[in-house]
């Protein structure tokens, strides 16, 4: 064959594109804007896990940790998961410490995919999961939800399984919409996967982020799902270090013995001294998770009404730290071309809808912003966001 129609590049890596929200960051670092794309917390950690962190390193905790995961922190995950779940693990054998949920997901698709092998997936999704699936082999089969309350169609859900689907992937509370699923749509969503013997992966990671009562349920816990799922769960948003790159998944022993291999050639391990400060993050009080929930409550609502005063059409979040909105009445051709301009005359960096989408078309007249910002910053959008009519009369 000749040299050069020799594939140099891997076919997988071909078939998707680079992260469009971390793509949103550096646009906002390069337009001066202020950044409501990505989630990260633009304020402190909490100064007693930063000071764990810096005692584990002069306590010399430097060396690799346990590959699965240093025994303090599944423990501390293992206590801390039956004190908010009621669901007792095995620290020995049914947890594995990753670096970041996004390892911990990718680790378990790893092992879990076979050639041929289904995953259902609600749409909007976190943009993660598309590379995941490509990644590990897996054929995504996407199921709407839909605003103002992003429910699923019982029927479309039941026709996307079948006798291919290996596991459904879960995200409750959800990015980017905001949906928290209740106990009869995991009740639905558990005898489909009882029915068709599939795993469910529930990515948890904004579990203590919950606005107006509304109740985190993981999976595992409802019943007959203990043995099928797959929790993926980090330290990133719970207490505002997404740089630590610690995350975890919890699975039964066979799973867990097959994740716990891939991740160990994957990366061996997190990092042994912010796991250790991990273990201490987990055994925080009650009080810590309530004052979390309190604060993004509030910058929820300041978030809600710079928006609605700017005039988006604003779907209200019941967990996670994320605004969907609606920008059909401005006009633009596409979200892309919206965000580009925000960005560019405005100031404010915003995710397009269209990343969260298999088709862009299904996106196209949706936006999605982040209030995991500190007062001043939401003040800085505000200002930006009130001469938007302005812009968009001189566009
Ligand atoms: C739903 C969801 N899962 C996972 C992640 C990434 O988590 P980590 O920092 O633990 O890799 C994010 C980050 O935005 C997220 O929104």
């Amino acid at each position: 064959m000749a040299q050069a129609a020799r594939r140099m590049l891997s076919a997988k890596a071909e078939q998707f594109t680079e992260s469009v929200i971390r793509e949103m960051t550096r646009l906002a670092m390069k337009h001066g804007a202020v950044n409501l794309s990505q989630g990260f917390p633009d304020f402190a950690a909490p100064a007693e896990i930063k000071e764990a962190a810096r005692q584990a390193i002069s306590d010399d905790i430097n060396q690799y940790a346990i590959t699965w995961g240093a025994k303090p922190l599944r423990d501390a995950i293992v206590e801390k998961f039956e004190r908010t779940q009621g669901v007792r693990l095995d620290p020995e054998r049914e947890v594995t410490i990753c670096c970041g949920s996004t390892e911990a997901m990718m680790s378990t698709m790893l092992a879990i995919i076979n050639p041929g092998d289904e995953i259902v997936v609600f749409e909007p999704f976190y943009e993660n999961y598309g590379p995941d699936a490509i990644l590990s082999g897996a054929t995504p089969r996407f199921v709407k939800l839909s605003p103002p309350d992003w429910t699923f169609d019982e029927k479309e859900l039941t026709a996307a399984f079948g006798p291919h689907t290996k596991a459904i992937i879960l995200n409750t509370p959800n990015n980017p919409t905001g949906k928290v699923f209740t106990r009869g749509e995991l009740e639905f969503i558990r005898n489909l996967c009882v029915r068709w013997n599939a795993y469910c992966i529930t990515d948890e990671i904004y579990e203590h982020i919950l606005y107006d009562g509304a109740e985190h349920i993981s999976m595992a816990r409802v019943d007959g799902m203990r043995d099928r799922t797959i929790v993926i769960n980090g330290m990133s948003k719970t207490y505002s270090v997404t740089g630590w790159r610690v995350g975890w998944a919890l699975a039964p022993p066979e799973p867990t013995a097959a994740i716990r291999k891939v991740h160990d050639f994957l990366t061996v391990g997190a990092a042994a001294p912010l796991q250790q400060a991990g273990a201490l993050a987990l055994k925080s009080p009650q009080s810590y998770y309530d004052k979390l929930a309190a604060d993004y409550t509030v910058r929820r609502e300041r978030l809600f009404k710079i928006l609605t005063a700017a005039g988006f059409k604003v779907y209200k979040p019941l967990g996670a730290y994320y605004i969907m909105t609606d920008i059909a009445a401005f006009g633009f051709p596409d979200d892309v071309a919206f965000a580009k301009f925000l960005v560019e005359k405005v100031g404010v960096a915003v995710v397009p809808g269209s990343s969260f989408y298999n088709d862009a078309r299904d996106g196209a007249t949706q936006v999605r912003f982040t209030f995991c910002k500190k007062e001043s910053t939401l003040a800085a959008a505000e200002a930006r966001l009130s001469s938007l009519a302005e812009h968009i009369a001189h566009h």
